[in-house]
């Protein structure tokens, strides 16, 4: 390629790699693998590095690469960066509507714009001649600190601003828009955020290494962007959500903004929209309290705000928050209790984990009577102890944790926790190797672990038998109905009929329940067999291997087959599975090699346990390589969540419908999208039969 050839071929590069960027980070869409995109990136480095002049400010290698800095300089914001008022109940809501209609009585019901409030980190996103050239946090609200390098590190940060698909309306509008956002200074607002799978990935290794875990993901945030050192960002998985746009390009509704935001290439929340009545607020806050458990990040609450702009910044500010916006929070996910006591409770891999006992208390409409405490740096983290006056925390369907002593309120008479020497439960000796933080009961025959690894066995995520919880387990070991696992695949209704809340119908839809279970996905049986440090993705790829290993292709296997593939594997063959490293190689290795856990995979297959390959191979073929659109309200999840599950097995999911989407999920009451995909003949899929493509 000669110099020019080369500058073209930059060019290009460039504009397909910010495509894919694009339709990943804001359209959750990937049309190519991650492998080949690095190898775009890849070339593209190259020939810069080779060419250095045709290196633009807003290419994809610009993201990262920056040295490390000292400091931080301050920015002065053109605008001050305001907080919000926050209200928690609907009276405190229409207190503030009753506010502001006095100071506005000709306006009778002005309009309200509703979305999320996202939990992470307000910046601003300076964008001159259309290139990102400086970004900003909060600070006081007048002058924040200049965290450029950071948020370039985000992907979904556009480093250069094009329109994209600019609906009519807005075009007779704003018919310069792209002009004015191309020629000067272009300000955006919005918040910095960190996935909540990243927030949890971080906290279990900062407690792993016996640092200090974050206490919620707005701190996690904040911590990765005010990291002098931008890799660390680009280590974080953060995203950004633009919400406010502060250069007047015409816009005069806050609605507007939200369309400018998304025709510019910015991810803006999806959910967000025009209310009317109070009602109406009251119903957007409802539904999205139901949705934040499904989505990928936090949110703590919604932004209600005048959507007309004049009248909102007529309204004015008190104080430091504008008088036209109020933050709707959910009720807090934290309250005050003490703790009664500490006990170690023995999980199934033998590790103790200190549990705090609690006065019950009643956070979010669930009652919480035990937290976890982690390990013992967390306990000396917080200082805490038996009789301390606590902050007990709960997000979703975590487990509630300790999140602080209020050590003012002390007594004097609080107790400090130790662990015990032995076992509680079977009083056998505790290991506690140097330089590492868990404790472990080392008797393999420990009545703990063989119960809690028979909670783990039939638990949601591994066999997923219904009807057979923790409560029926200990009834059946209590009795000796079942020593191990693989009894279970012998119980017979009469065996259960006798137990405390089972009857004959209940006994028999308990032994059905198993039965069907005796076929399962090999991913579910590897992860169903406890073994320490193997999570489901660990499983996920342990089967694959397994599959691939596999003499006779088939869609089952019989357990043997199985034993026989781990047992031939070397320590260094599981090494070099991608994912895997040494400890958890070590960790498989033994595991297979153990003479009892030999013996119980011998029991399981006696039984006639069979695997079926990965689901994933089955079921991506089956659904990669569809376009999925959701509209309407669904009955049993909500979209978010429908969308997850088809992403889950290989689908791609839209926004819009075309006549390469392979289908519509029709809800109750569903949009323009419906008729769309009637006009194009795309087929339409009712809920219940998306529902039996997922199973
Ligand atoms: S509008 C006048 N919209 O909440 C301030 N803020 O408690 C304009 N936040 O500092 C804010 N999601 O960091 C707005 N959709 C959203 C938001 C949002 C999160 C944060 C923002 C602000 C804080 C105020």
């Amino acid at each position: 390629m000669n110099k020019q050839e080369t500058k073209k071929r930059i060019e290009k590069l460039r504009h397909v790699i910010n495509h894919h960027r694009y339709l990943y980070h804001l359209l959750d869409r990937q049309e190519i693998s991650d492998a080949a995109l690095d190898s775009l990136k890849h070339e593209l480095k190259l020939l810069e590095d080779q060419f250095p002049e045709f290196i633009t400010p807003d290419s994809p290698t610009q993201r990262v690469g920056g040295a490390a800095l000292d400091k931080f300089q301050k920015v002065r914001h053109a605008t001050p960066m305001l907080s919000l008022e926050d209200v928690f109940s609907e009276e405190e809501f229409r207190d503030w509507q009753t506010r502001i209609q006095k100071l506005i009585p000709d306006v009778r019901h002005p309009e309200i714009f509703g979305e999320r409030k996202f939990d992470g980190l307000a910046v601003s996103l300076t964008y001159e001649n259309g290139i990102f050239t400086r970004g900003a946090t909060r600070g006081d609200g007048m002058v924040g600190e200049d965290i450029t390098q950071n948020l370039k590190t985000i992907e979904s940060i556009p480093l250069s601003l094009e329109a994209r698909d600019m609906p009519a309306a807005l075009k007779k509008k704003m018919p310069d828009l792209e002009k004015r956002v191309q020629n000067g200074v272009f300000e955006v607002r919005g918040e910095a955020i960190i996935t909540k799978r990243a927030f949890e990935k971080i906290n279990k290794e900062q407690i792993a290494k016996g640092e200090r875990p974050y206490a919620n993901p707005r701190n996690l945030a904040a911590g990765s962007l005010r990291q002098l050192d931008p890799k660390i960002a680009a280590s974080r998985a953060l995203a950004f959500f633009a919400y406010d746009v502060v250069t007047d390009v015409g816009q005069t509704f806050h609605s507007e903004e939200h369309d400018i935001l998304r025709i510019l290439g910015f991810r803006s929340d999806p959910s967000a929209r025009v209310l009317s009545t109070v009602e109406d607020v009251m119903a957007y806050r409802a539904e999205t309290e139901r949705e934040r458990n499904a989505l990928m990040y936090h949110i703590d609450g919604i932004v209600a705000q005048v959507n007309d702009n004049n009248l909102f910044s007529g309204l004015g500010v008190v104080g430091k928050a504008p008088r036209g916006a109020v933050a709707f929070k959910f009720p807090p996910q934290e309250a005050v209790t003490r703790v009664r006591a500490i006990q170690a409770q023995v999980g199934r891999t033998g590790v103790l984990t200190p549990v705090a006992h609690l006065e019950p208390v009643n956070i979010g409409g669930v009652t919480i009577s035990r937290a976890t405490l982690h390990n013992m740096d967390e306990i000396k983290r917080l200082g805490v102890k038996i009789g301390d006056t606590v902050i007990v925390g709960r997000a979703g369907d975590v487990i509630p944790d300790i999140r602080a002593a209020l050590k003012d309120l002390r007594t004097g008479k609080e107790k400090s926790f130790r662990m015990s020497k032995r076992c509680p439960v079977c009083g056998g000796e505790i290991a506690h190797p140097a330089g590492e933080v868990a404790y472990r009961c080392v008797n393999k025959k420990c009545p703990a672990l063989k119960r809690e690894g028979l909670y783990h066995f039939v638990s949601r995520k591994a066999f997923d038998i219904e009807g057979l919880g923790p409560k029926t387990i200990n009834a059946l070991l209590d009795q000796s109905l079942i020593q191990d696992a693989a009894d279970l695949f012998d119980l017979k209704e009469g065996d259960l009929a006798p137990l405390e809340r089972f009857g004959e119908k209940s006994a028999a839809n308990v032994v059905g329940a198993i039965r069907i279970r005796k076929e399962i996905s090999l991913s579910r049986f590897l992860y169903a067999l406890g073994i320490l440090h193997v999570g489901e993705e660990t499983a996920q790829t342990l089967a694959k291997q397994a599959v691939a290993k596999l003499k006779v292709k088939s869609a089952k296997c019989k357990i043997k087959e199985i034993i026989s593939i781990f047992e031939k594997m070397s320590l260094d063959d599981l090494q070099q599975i991608e994912d895997i490293g040494p400890k958890v190689a070590q960790s498989i290795y033994s595991w297979f090699h153990d003479k009892h856990n030999r013996e119980f995979l011998q029991k399981l297959d006696r039984r006639g346990i069979l695997a079926s390959m990965p689901e994933s191979r089955i079921r991506y073929q089956e659904l990669s390589g569809k376009t999925f659109v959701f509209t309407g309200e669904l009955k049993t999840m909500s979209r978010d969540e429908a969308k997850e599950k088809a992403r889950a097995l290989g689908a791609d999911v839209s926004e819009s419908v075309s006549k390469k989407t392979s289908y519509v999920v029709a809800g109750e009451k569903p949009g323009s999208k419906y008729d769309k995909a009637r006009e194009l003949g795309v087929p339409v899929l009712t809920e219940d039969n998306f529902l039996s493509l997922l199973t």
